[in-house]
């Protein structure tokens, strides 16, 4: 079976479950099953809930995992909505890869590469918003906003009086052109710009949030939660996310002594540090480059 896809830090994603108990295992990103497939060999005590909001994706992934099909659920939805549908059962681990799969990012229909004839970027494809609203109809402000905080682009004014200049802008290759005109020279330029769209179209920094907010609540004694990311602002919302979740104490900073009881420590953090990609990973797979995981293991 040819895969469009190949998983980042398979092993240090698996690995991460090893003290895992029986129970459900959930993949918030499906995608084309890598991960997913792994686990369940790895960890037979488990039944997998798979969830993507792609179908594509999802039709590819259940061929994949045909020969588990008695362990195996599917769920085409947004992660933080199918979530939600999961409270009671017991969640002995969750996993989200967040982002776009390879699939996505190099199939010119879905509108994601520099010269595709669309200007798309949606994961779903039923979801009305795309790249289209973002790049014509937002304001100043707004476009500004996205450049400047998602792309980390210090020319953010310039590139959005360009496109501001020169809509309608119709497809990527147009986008392309014109961020060029803008001062931006290559592809290694291009695409933080394109991830910033990309990143607005889906929602993704809330939806992470939101799949934090959901994995709390389904999660239980003993729940492993695995999170990798691929841009600094994602990874920053799960570092701070762990750290709260890791306090014993949650009185403001402000208070003089403890009063909350200092009992409040929902878990413990399984990753000091980010795990990152090895040297021999980028080589193979150059999207690992920017991948980071991170572990919790909830204790109540
Ligand atoms: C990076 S790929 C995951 C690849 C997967 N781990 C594998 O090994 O094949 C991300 C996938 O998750 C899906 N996805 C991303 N964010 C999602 C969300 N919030 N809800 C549901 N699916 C999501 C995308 O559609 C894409 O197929």
């Amino acid at each position: 079976m040819d895969v469009p896809h190949i998983p980042v830090l398979l092993n240090e994603t698996v690995n991460l479950y090893k003290d895992m108990k029986n129970g459900y295992f959930v993949d918030c990103t499906l995608g084309f099953g890598g991960h997913s497939e792994a686990i369940l060999e790895k960890y037979p005590q488990v039944k997998l809930i798979g969830i993507d909001q792609d179908k594509d994706a999802m039709e590819f992934a259940k061929k994949r995992l045909s020969k588990y099909a008695d362990r195996v659920e599917f769920i085409n939805k947004r992660a933080s909505e199918a979530l939600k549908e999961l409270n009671g059962l017991p969640i002995s681990g969750i996993l989200a890869d967040i982002g776009v799969s390879s699939y996505q990012l190099d199939n010119p229909e879905r509108g994601f590469t520099f010269d595709s004839g669309t200007l798309d970027m949606r994961m779903n494809k039923e979801q009305s918003f795309s790249a289209k609203e973002v790049v014509n109809f937002y304001s100043r402000e707004d476009l500004e906003r996205i450049l400047k905080d998602y792309a980390e682009e210090r020319r953010y004014k310039k590139i959005a009086d360009f496109i501001i200049k020169n809509r309608p802008i119709v497809s990527n290759k147009e986008l392309s052109e014109v961020l060029m005109k803008a001062g931006l020279k290559n592809n290694k330029d291009l695409a933080p710009v394109f991830q910033a769209i990309r990143i607005e179209v889906n929602n993704e920094l809330k939806e992470l949030e939101n799949i934090l907010d959901a994995s709390e609540k389904i999660a239980s004694e003993g729940t492993i939660l695995g999170i990798i990311t691929f841009h600094s602002l994602e990874d920053r919302i799960v570092k701070n996310r762990f750290k709260e979740w890791a306090k014993k104490c949650i009185c403001p900073p402000e208070a003089m002594r403890c009063e909350c009881g200092g009992n409040n420590q929902k878990g413990k953090i399984l990753t000091k540090k980010p795990i990152t990609a090895t040297k021999e990973e980028i080589k193979k797979n150059p999207r690992s480059r920017s991948a980071k995981l991170r572990g919790f293991m909830f204790t109540k």
